[in-house]
């Protein structure tokens, strides 16, 4: 089931997750890093004959100029995060991906990551349905060029505002639309790059909280061409252990009032999560999850401020304020201290290869049983994660049975 090599095409591919991703990938098809913190390396996923990590083909677009390779050393300079050795050793595994980008689109992207594009990339002058178009034809090409079986697409660009016109629940107006001027657009970049992808003949994974293909006429069109799509944001780090946490007070009675959380971070994503309307749609994925573990609403607040010297070093402080037997008050912190990019690329290589799988096995539309990934999971309200895990447990079961 697994033979020949894929694609994995990445939006935002000079981002600190996607190349740590590909340093990551090179790093191990070369024998010089073990698969920790990958899910798809345990022993139960093994039966699942996943393509291999050195079977996986890397390319992707970009909106700013550089290198891949400068970019990631930049996870050395500034984050001291991945070793220069290894960097050093995987250097022409990055030049080649560099050789496959092509400028992407900030068509619809709003003014902070406007302001990160390249002047070619602003010059542009573009339909929604002309850029679809461009990005289409570049994953088709990248799927021929390199002979590649099948391609994922995983958005990993800087986060949108949240979107709020209203989007048309059938495909077939949404599409009528497209060709209106950029400034008409119906929707936001990320849901244009998740429809390139589909008319491209490509499965979609949206790691980020922006709108990709989460609207219900998206997800029409997925199916409509047989691919499956999985998302929203992945969970890393705070509310990971939020999705932990909650459901063991939740089992033991015990009536949380508060939940405060703050994040600090000094990474590109933190700059344009520092934004006002970008920083909305991260809040609010980060925080919704407690209202659905929780039998009481506690009251919520969720910070991220940048802090430049941090780089990719995020620190997460959470104060847990609840009440115990004869409304005793107690509280709970903890401190969480992850570097970003190194906890959400093994996750992301988890996703294309069991998104891939997936494919394979012939299903299309949203992957519930993908939720313990997600901030958001698509097609899924359970927020437990143990309970989530136990979703792609019982999925590996049937895969394994129907064998
Ligand atoms: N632990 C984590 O790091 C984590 C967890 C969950 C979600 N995310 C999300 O993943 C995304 C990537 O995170 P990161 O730390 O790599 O961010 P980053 O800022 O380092 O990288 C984002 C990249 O996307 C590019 N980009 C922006 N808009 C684009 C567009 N329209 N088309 C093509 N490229 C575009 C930028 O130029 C940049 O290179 C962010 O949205 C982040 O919120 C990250």
């Amino acid at each position: 089931m697994s033979s020949g090599q894929i694609g994995l095409w990445l939006i935002g591919a000079k981002g600190g997750v996607a190349t740590t991703v590909m340093t990551g990938l090179a790093a191990m098809a070369r024998g010089l890093a073990p698969p920790i913190g990958l899910v798809t390396e345990t022993e139960a996923l093994r039966p699942l004959d996943l393509i291999g990590c050195d079977a996986i083909v890397v390319g992707g677009h970009d909106i700013r100029p550089g290198s891949v390779v400068e970019a990631a050393q930049r996870m050395w300079t500034e984050s001291r995060a991945i070793p220069p050795e290894l960097l050093t050793a995987v250097t022409a595994d990055l030049e080649a991906i560099d050789a496959r980008l092509r400028p992407g689109s900030v068509l619809a992207a709003g003014d902070a990551i406007g302001a990160l594009a390249d002047a070619s990339i602003l010059a542009r002058r573009e339909t929604p349905r002309q850029m679809i178009e461009r990005i289409r034809d570049d994953i088709c090409r990248f799927a021929s060029d390199n002979d590649l079986k099948r391609v994922v697409v995983v958005n990993l660009a800087s986060t949108e505002p949240p979107w709020t016109a209203p989007i048309p629940a059938d495909y077939a107006t949404v599409a009528a639309q497209l060709y209106q001027p950029a400034a008409a657009s119906p929707l936001p970049t990320s849901s244009l790059y998740a429809i390139a992808a589909f008319e491209a003949d490509a499965a979609y994974i949206n790691f980020t909280p922006s709108t990709g293909a989460t609207p219900p006429a998206l997800d029409a069109l997925a199916r409509e061409r047989g691919l499956p799509h999985a998302g929203c944001d992945g969970k890393t780090g705070e509310t990971l252990l939020k999705s932990v946490l909650a459901p063991m007070f939740a089992a033991r009675n015990l009536d949380v009032m508060s939940w405060v959380g703050h994040n600090i971070f000094g990474n590109l994503d933190g700059r344009i999560l520092d934004d006002p309307a970008n920083k909305a749609a991260k809040v609010q994925s980060k925080d919704h999850l407690l209202a659905a573990l929780l039998p009481t609403p506690p009251q919520t607040l969720v910070s991220i401020e940048y802090i430049e010297s941090l780089g990719d070093w995020k620190t997460a402080w959470d104060h847990i304020h609840f009440r115990g037997f004869l409304g005793t008050p107690m509280t709970m912190q903890f401190t969480w201290q992850g570097c970003d990019s190194i906890l959400a690329a093994p996750l992301v290589i988890d996703l294309v290869r069991l998104v891939d799988r997936a494919r394979q096995a012939g299903e299309c539309g949203q992957l519930p049983w993908l939720a313990s990934f997600f901030k958001s999971p698509l097609g899924c309200t359970e927020q437990a994660f143990a309970a989530q895990v136990g979703l792609l447990q019982t999925w590996i079961a049937t895969q394994t049975i129907s064998r």
